[in-house]
Order: structure tokens, then sequence, then C-alpha cells
């Protein structure tokens, strides 16, 4: 192919790119921009002629740019833009989120540069979670390893009465089974992740759910005096039986947990617009507003201490969301503090 005919695919070319590219002279005016750039940056209408300050409004970006120019060949940054926001951070037109741009400028010659800008906002916030995730797993486990390590140390101690060896051995058997339970959840999450379960989907009912139910978690209500009422419709529903009875059962243990001794809690079936609600209400501690949101993150809790004393692994209601999306349904939850909290887990009948 001649060179003029390539020429003639250039602006074909750049619009295809995923990053956006712009085209700026000496003065920091935009010559050319691609269909990608005007999309990043909010722009429907010609960015061509625009200075690139009212593009994107960031001080870094324009010192960047000025140093090409004056020698420095490459300049890289990553900028945190905040759609539609004035003030300090750099902005963009739009509609108030915020995304991370990475963004690198390069002299061309001595009249122009080209800067393109990769939207990262996606593989910022992923890496954030798997670096959050990483360094909650650790100090989960270390914590009661570190238990089971001290208390092991003082078993080798000859001098101990039998009633102490047992005192330590049971420290360290309970700090272990913590640990197994924390292996045990994150490796359900894992697979709930991987989607693996999708297939065992079978007929069941409401009633025998909550028989499964009521059978892993009534030691917990009994040692806490606490009245669990099951109140099911004897509805057929389709569905992963075993996850379901998980869900219901970490619903359940969780509201005898963050109530007091002797109270009630209720278990109840519903049926609206072909959905199974389940609804588990307590009358206990309740969540306030702004921590609502964060319980179903993993890890979260509102009170460490009570969770730890209650064996929570603080990744209960994390399953519960993703046992509620795999089958296409929801968890809702309503609170208020010091009177008590109402889960409702909803799945399609079929
Ligand atoms: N029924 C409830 N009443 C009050 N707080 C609750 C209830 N269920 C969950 N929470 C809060 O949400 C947090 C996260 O719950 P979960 O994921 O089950 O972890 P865990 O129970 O192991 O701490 C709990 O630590 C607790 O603070
Ligand atoms: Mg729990």
């Amino acid at each position: 192919m001649p060179r003029s005919d390539i020429a003639k695919h250039y602006q074909g070319i750049i619009d295809a790119m995923e990053e956006g590219v712009l085209l700026i002279n000496r003065k920091q005016r935009i010559m050319l921009h691609n269909k990608r750039s005007a999309l990043l940056l909010s722009w429907a209408d010609e960015i061509d002629g625009k200075d690139l300050k009212s593009v994107i409004d960031s001080s870094d970006l324009c010192k960047s740019a000025s140093s090409v120019f004056s020698g420095k060949k490459t300049e890289r940054i990553t900028i945190a833009v905040y759609e539609g926001v004035c003030g300090d951070e750099a902005f963009i037109k739009g509609h108030g989120r915020e995304r991370t741009f990475r963004i690198r400028v390069t002299a061309l010659d001595e009249k122009l540069a080209a800067v393109t800008i990769a939207d990262i906002t996606k593989i910022e916030r992923l890496s954030l979670v798997r670096q959050d995730f990483v360094s909650n797993v650790s100090h989960e486990l270390k914590t009661p390893l570190t238990a089971i390590t001290g208390f092991a140390e003082t078993l080798t101690d000859e001098a101990l009465t039998r009633e102490e060896i047992r005192g330590f051995s049971r420290i360290i058997l309970k700090n272990s089974s913590h640990m197994q339970r924390i292996i045990s959840d994150l490796l359900l999450l894992t697979s709930l992740d991987r989607a693996e379960i999708e297939h065992v989907m079978s007929t069941t009912t409401d009633t025998k759910i909550f028989q499964e139910v009521r059978s892993y978690t009534q030691h917990k209500a009994n040692a806490k005096e606490t009245e669990v009422i099951y109140s099911p419709l004897d509805r057929e529903v389709t569905c992963n039986e075993s996850l379901i009875v998980q869900a219901v059962a970490n619903l359940v243990l969780n509201a005898i947990a963050y109530s007091a001794e002797r109270s009630t809690v209720e278990v109840r079936t519903r049926v609206r617009n072909d959905m199974m609600e389940i609804a588990v209400s307590d009358q206990g501690v309740g969540i306030s507003k702004e921590d609502i949101p964060r319980i179903f993150e993993r890890f979260y809790r509102i009170d460490k201490a009570r969770s730890r004393e209650s064996g929570g692994t603080g990744l209960g209601l994390s399953i519960v969301r993703h046992i509620a999306i795999i089958h296409s349904g929801t968890i809702k939850v309503s609170s208020k503090p010091g009177e008590g909290s109402v889960f409702t887990l909803a799945i399609p009948l079929s």
C-alpha cells in the first residue's frame, strides 16, 4: 500500500484504539483527538482547539506536558479524576464518579506531543480489593495461630498440673477450630466465585430447608436459650439445597449471636412475584445505617470481640450474598439499632 494511503487511515487507526489519544501543541492546545478520548473525558462536542486544562483540570498533567517540551521526551502520571467535582483534585465533566487514569505524554517533535489516556479504574479497584483481602486473611489466621503456638509452648513445661494442661489444651482446640472455620469459609467462597456448584440444583421445600437449618443451629440456640420459631409455607422451590441451608443457617446463627440471651428469633417464608422470600428476624443489637452496606464485605464486623466470641469468621454474610447472587436472588436487610434486624433472602421459585 502506498504511504499516502496509509496516512489516510491514521484517524481510523487512532479511533480504533482502546486508549484515549490527544495531540497537543506547545501551548497545550488540543490539535487532534480520537473517539475514545472524547468518551473517556465525557466530551460529546468538539475537543479540538480547546486547552488541555479545560478538558482535564490537573496541574500534574500541565506540568508533565510542559516538561516534555523542555527536553524530557516522555512523562507518565496516574491521576484520580472526579467527574463533575471542582477543587484541588483533577476533574473532568461528568456525573460525580471517581475514575483513575494512567496518562502518558510523549513529545513527537519540538511542536507537538501525544497524550495517551487509559482508564485503569477497574484494575486499580481490583488490585486494592486483592491486597486488602490477602492482608485480612493473613491477619485473621495469625491471631489464633499466635495463641496456639503460645499455649503449645507453655504445655512443654513439665511442672504443670493436670488442670492447667486441660485448660491450655482447650484454648488450643478452640483456636484451631476457629482457623479451620476460616479456611473452610474461604474455600467455600472461592468455589462460589468459580460458580462450580451451578449444576446441583434440585427441587425441595422450605420445610425441608428449615429442618436442616435447625439441625445445624439448634445447639447454639440452646446454649443461649434462644427460642427460634420456624414458619414454613411448605412450598416447593428449585435451588441448590445445601447452599440455601448454609445461607439461612448463617443468618440464624447471626440472629442468635447478635441478640441477648433468652430472646426470640423468627424464620418465616413468604412468596411474592415468583420469588421465595425467607426472612430471619431478631430482637438483637441491630445495625446502624452506616454499617449496613459494609457488613456484606469479607471480614467486616461491627464488634470484633463479640463476633470472635460467637465463633464468627467475618465471612458469613459475604457467603450469604454470594449464594443469593448465584441463585439470581437478593439479600436485603432492615434494622434499627437497639431493636433488632430482619435479613430477607429471596430466590426464584424455579
Ligand atoms: N442479625 C444481626 N444483628 C446485628 N448485627 C449483625 C447481624 N448479623 C450480622 N451482623 C453484623 O455483621 C457482621 C458480619 O457478619 P458475618 O459476615 O456473619 O460475620 P461474623 O458473624 O462472623 O462476624 C457481624 O460481625 C455483625 O457485626
Ligand atoms: Mg456470622
